[in-house]
C-alpha cells in the first residue's frame, strides 16, 4: 500500500473516495460538514431519513455526491464522540479500509485522521491509522492454490491533517508507523507459517535473508557450537527432534560503537508438541505459533533497520522443535545449564525457559543495557490477561513502567505481574538447582521466577505473549504483537518520540 499525508477540504478532493466520520446519534465531524456544506445538505438529508445513526462499526457509501469532486464518499460510523478512545479510532480506520478495499476504489482520502481521539495528537493518529491499514489488508494465502483475488484493491491511501503546520511532523508519523507495519506483517508472516516449512533451519535463513538487505550482522551458532559454550539446557529440548537447533544472533548496529546495546530474545519453537509431556491432541496445531517470540523480536529488527534507528540492537533466537522419540529428555532427566545450574527437567512441556535460560546466559556477552524477552510462554497467561494484555515481569520497576508506557501508546498493551523472591521456592528440586516447573499455580510468575535467575547480571523484562501473539477461531492468525510495543519502546529511546 501507498501512503501520503496531505491538508485540504474534502470537497475538492479528486480521490476514488472520500471517508469523512460520523458519531452518534447523527453528528457529522467537521469533515463531514464541510462535504455537507458543498452538497447543499445532501449528506444531512441522506442522515435524517435514518440511513447512518453513526453507530460504531456501520458505514455507507455514497455515489455522485454534489458539490464534490470525487466518485464516492464513505461515512463511517464512530460511536458516541465522548467515549471515542485508542480502541475506537482503530476500529474507525479498519472498518474504512475494509470497505475501500472491497468496494472498487482504487484509493481512498481518509480526513478521520482528522478528527479528536481522546488523549492523542496527530503524529499518534498518523502513525496509528498507517498501522491499522496494513493490518486491514494483510492476508495469508501463499498456500491457497486458488486466491480469492479482492477485483480492484486499494492500492493508495491519502490521509488528512487538519493544519499545513502539522505536515512534516505526520509525515516522520507516517514513516514510523510504516516501518512498525512492516515489522508486523513480517512477524505475522513467519508465525502463520506451518512447522513443516518454518523450522529452525528456515528461522536462521529468515534471519540471514534480512541482514542482507538491511546490512545487519548475522551469526548462526549450529548445535557443535552450542555444545562448546554448554548450553545443555537449549540442546536438551530439540533431543527428540529431526531438526537441529539453531541460535539465530542479529545485529543492528546504529548507535555509537561504544554505546551498550538494547538485547531482544524470542523463544522460537517451531512446534511444541510438548515432548515426552505429550500435550492433548485439541488444538495442537496451534503450537506452530510457539515461536512468535522470534518472530517478534525478528519483525522488531527489520522495522529498526528500516528507520535505521540510531541504537545498537540485537536479537537472540533460540530456536528447536519440541517432539517426543526415542533420544527425547525423560521427565527427570536433569542438565546442566551454559550458567552453569542445574536443572530437573519434570515437565518436558515447560521446554521455552529451557531454551531462554541459555540465550539469557548468552546475552551477557553483549554487555547489555536492557535485556528483553519475548516468549509464548505458559498458557496460565492466557487464564490471567485472556487475549488482551500480554504479561509483563521485570526485573527493574523502571523498565517496567517504560514498556508499559510503551504498551498504551502503541495500543498493544502489558501489564504486569510480580516475581517476588517468595515465588522462588516453589522451583525447589531434591536433586538439581532448580526444576523447570513450579506446580499448578502462579503458572506465568513461576516460569518468570524461572528466567530470573539467569538474568541476574542486568536489566531485564520478560513478555509472556501466549495470549496476544495470535488469534484462534475463525480469524485464526498471527497479530504481530508485540512489534508495535517494542518499537514504541526503542523509538523512545531514540528520542524519535514523545
Ligand atoms: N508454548 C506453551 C505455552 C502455551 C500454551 C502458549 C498454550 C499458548 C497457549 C509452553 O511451552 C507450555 O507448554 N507451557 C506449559 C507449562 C507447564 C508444563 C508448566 C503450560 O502452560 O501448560
Ligand atoms: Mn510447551
Ligand atoms: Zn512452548
Amino acid at each position: 500500500m501507498e501512503f501520503s499525508i496531505k491538508s485540504g477540504s474534502p470537497e475538492k478532493q479528486r480521490s476514488a473516495c472520500v471517508v469523512v466520520g460520523v458519531f452518534e446519534p447523527r453528528k457529522l465531524t467537521l469533515a463531514a460538514e464541510l462535504l455537507d456544506n458543498a452538497a447543499r445538505s445532501h449528506l444531512s438529508d441522506i442522515i435524517r431519513r435514518g440511513d447512518m445513526e453513526g453507530k460504531a462499526g456501520s458505514t455507507l457509501l455514497l455515489h455522485n455526491v454534489p458539490g464534490t469532486l470525487c466518485d464516492r464518499v464513505l461515512l463511517v460510523g464512530l460511536g458516541k464522540e465522548k467515549e471515542f478512545g485508542d480502541k475506537e479510532y482503530a476500529d474507525a480506520i479498519r472498518t474504512a479500509v475494509r470497505t475501500l478495499n472491497e468496494t472498487g476504489s482504487f484509493d481512498g482520502t481518509v480526513f478521520l485522521t482528522e478528527n479528536g481521539v481522546r488523549k492523542r495528537g496527530t503524529a499518534w493518529r498518523i502513525r496509528q491509522a498507517a498501522i491499522v491499514a496494513c493490518e486491514a489488508v494483510y492476508r495469508f494465502d501463499q498456500f491457497k492454490s486458488k486466491k480469492d483475488k479482492v477485483r480492484r484493491p486499494l492500492r493508495k491511501l491519502t490521509f488528512v491533517v487538519d493544519r499545513r503546520s502539522e505536515l512534516a511532523g505526520a509525515d516522520d508519523a507516517l514513516r514510523q508507523g510504516q516501518a512498525i507495519a512492516e515489522g508486523v506483517a513480517l512477524a505475522k508472516n513467519l508465525a502463520n507459517l506451518p512447522a513443516n516449512v518454518c523450522t529452525p533451519t528456515y528461522l536462521a535463513e529468515a534471519a540471514a535473508t534480512l541482514a542482507a538487505e538491511h546490512k545487519l550482522e548475522c551469526q548462526v551458532l549450529d548445535r557443535e557450537e552450542m555444545t562448546a559454550l554448554g548450553m545443555h539446557s537449549l540442546l536438551s529440548v530439540a533431543g527428540g527432534s529431526r531438526q537441529d537447533p539453531k541460535l539465530i544472533v542479529l545485529q543492528h548496529r546504529g548507535g555509537k560503537s561504544d554505546e551498550k546495546p538494547v538485547v531482544l530474545i524470542g523463544k522460537g519453537i517451531t512446534f511444541d508438541s510438548g515432548g515426552i509431556s505429550l500435550k492433548p491432541a485439541a488444538d495442537m496445531d496451534e503450537m506452530k505459533y510457539d515461536m512468535c517470540g522470534a518472530a517478534g523480536v525478528l519483525g522488531t529488527i527489520k522495522s529498526a533497520a528500516v528507520l535505521r534507528l540510531p541504537i545498537n540492537l540485537v536479537g537472540i533466537v533460540p530456536t528447536a522443535e519440541n517432539m517426543p522419540g526415542g533420544a527425547a529428555t525423560r521427565p527427570g532427566d536433569i542438565v546442566t545449564s551454559m550458567s552453569g545450574q542445574t536443572i530437573e527437567i519434570l515437565n518436558t512441556d515447560a521446554e521455552g525457559r529451557l531454551i531462554l535460560c541459555d540465550a539469557l546466559s548468552y546475552a551477557a556477552r553483549f554487555e547489555p543495557e536492557v535485556v528483553i524477552d519475548v516468549a509464548t510462554l505458559t498458557g496460565a497467561c492466557v487464564v490471567a490477561l485472556g487475549h488482551v494484555a500480554t504479561g509483563l515481569f521485570a526485573n527493574s520497576d523502571a523498565l517496567a513502567r517504560e514498556l508499559i508506557h510503551a504498551g498504551e501508546e502503541a495500543h498493544d498493551r502489558a501489564w504486569q505481574l510480580p516475581i517476588w523472591n517468595d515465588y522462588q521456592e516453589l522451583l525447589k528440586s531434591p536433586f538439581a538447582d532448580m526444576a523447570n516447573v513450579g506446580g499448578r499455580w502462579a503458572g506465568s510468575i513461576t516460569a518468570a521466577c524461572f528466567l530470573a535467575r539467569f538474568a541476574r547480571k542486568y536489566v531485564w523484562a520478560h513478555l509472556d505473549i501466549a495470549g496476544t501473539a495470535w488469534k484462534s477461531g475463525n480469524d485464526k492468525g498471527a497479530t504481530g504483537r508485540p512489534v508495535p510495543l517494542l518499537m514504541h519502546y526503542l523509538l523512545r529511546r531514540a528520542g524519535q518520540i514523545a
